[in-house]
């Protein structure tokens, strides 16, 4: 009996952000510390589609096409570091109001525009984003995982990560169409396979230590539960924001 093949044209949209510093010894060492929680202030802008997010400071262009959807925020001229902020992963919480959603949920969002001051409003009441304060003005629908809309600014803990590698977005678009993928790993050519969590919509995170090595990608397809894998979609010297294609076939 021959069996069905069916090929799929997948292109993988790589948007990576560094995390702390590599080492001179190169990315052997895979170590995620997160900081300590530290106290900061947290609004919102925009509207629950997040339109007005998109384009910012940071050239991302469109945060959807870029891969990194609405878990984002502008961030105070103190933790935008003159850019370096642009890419940085951080986890919040609201803390201690009223306004904060029940059980304290963590939200990770990517620095994707500058918070910049107005040194026309007081510091602590509405130029929130004055230095030195340390603030997000997050997209709305990411503000509304931690909190109430209404509470228009609540206090938060954040974190961000440190250590030897990265936290690796990957934008999976099926250019043939048809299936989902229920199950994503990247591998990279000294790794073993590591698993992919969702993010959003048809992106996949990991943080993992991949810099100059090619990468490979193994998918599960949610409907039909067949496996793929995609060697070497992406050469050792991958950038970041770059696409790259590969032909897998399910059979
Ligand atoms: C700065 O704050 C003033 C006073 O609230 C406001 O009129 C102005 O639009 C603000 N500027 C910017 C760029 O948001």
């Amino acid at each position: 009996m021959a069996s069905l093949l069916h090929t799929w044209r997948l292109s993988f949209l790589l948007v990576v952000a560094l995390i702390g510093k590599a080492t001179a010894a190169g990315y052997s060492t895979p170590v995620f510390q997160a900081s300590a929680w530290q106290s900061a202030f947290a609004t919102f802008y925009g509207d629950e589609t997040a339109s007005e997010t998109m384009g910012g400071a940071c050239g991302y262009g469109n945060l959807f096409s870029s891969g990194y959807g609405t878990d984002t925020a502008a961030l105070s001229t103190v933790i935008f570091k003159n850019g370096y902020g642009c890419g940085q992963c951080f986890q919040l919480r609201c803390a201690n109001s009223q306004w904060c959603n029940k059980g304290s949920p963590i939200v990770t969002i990517t620095g994707t525009n500058l918070c910049p001051p107005n040194w026309s409003q007081d510091s602590n009441h509405g130029g929130w984003c004055n230095p030195p304060r340390t603030h997000f003005d997050m997209a709305k629908p990411a503000f509304m995982k931690i909190a109430q809309w209404k509470g228009g600014i609540v206090p938060v803990s954040f974190r961000s990560f440190q250590g030897n590698g990265y936290w690796l977005l990957v934008y999976v678009m099926n250019v043939a169409g048809g299936g989902d993928i229920a199950n994503m790993w990247v591998k990279g050519t000294k790794t073993n396979w590591i698993s992919m969590s969702h993010n959003w919509g048809a992106s996949y995170q990991a943080f993992a230590t991949l810099g100059g090595q090619a990468l490979s990608f193994k998918l599960t397809s949610y409907t039909n539960h067949e496996t793929l894998i995609a060697y070497n979609v992406a050469p050792a010297n991958w950038q970041v924001g770059m696409t790259y294609s590969a032909t897998v076939n399910f059979h």
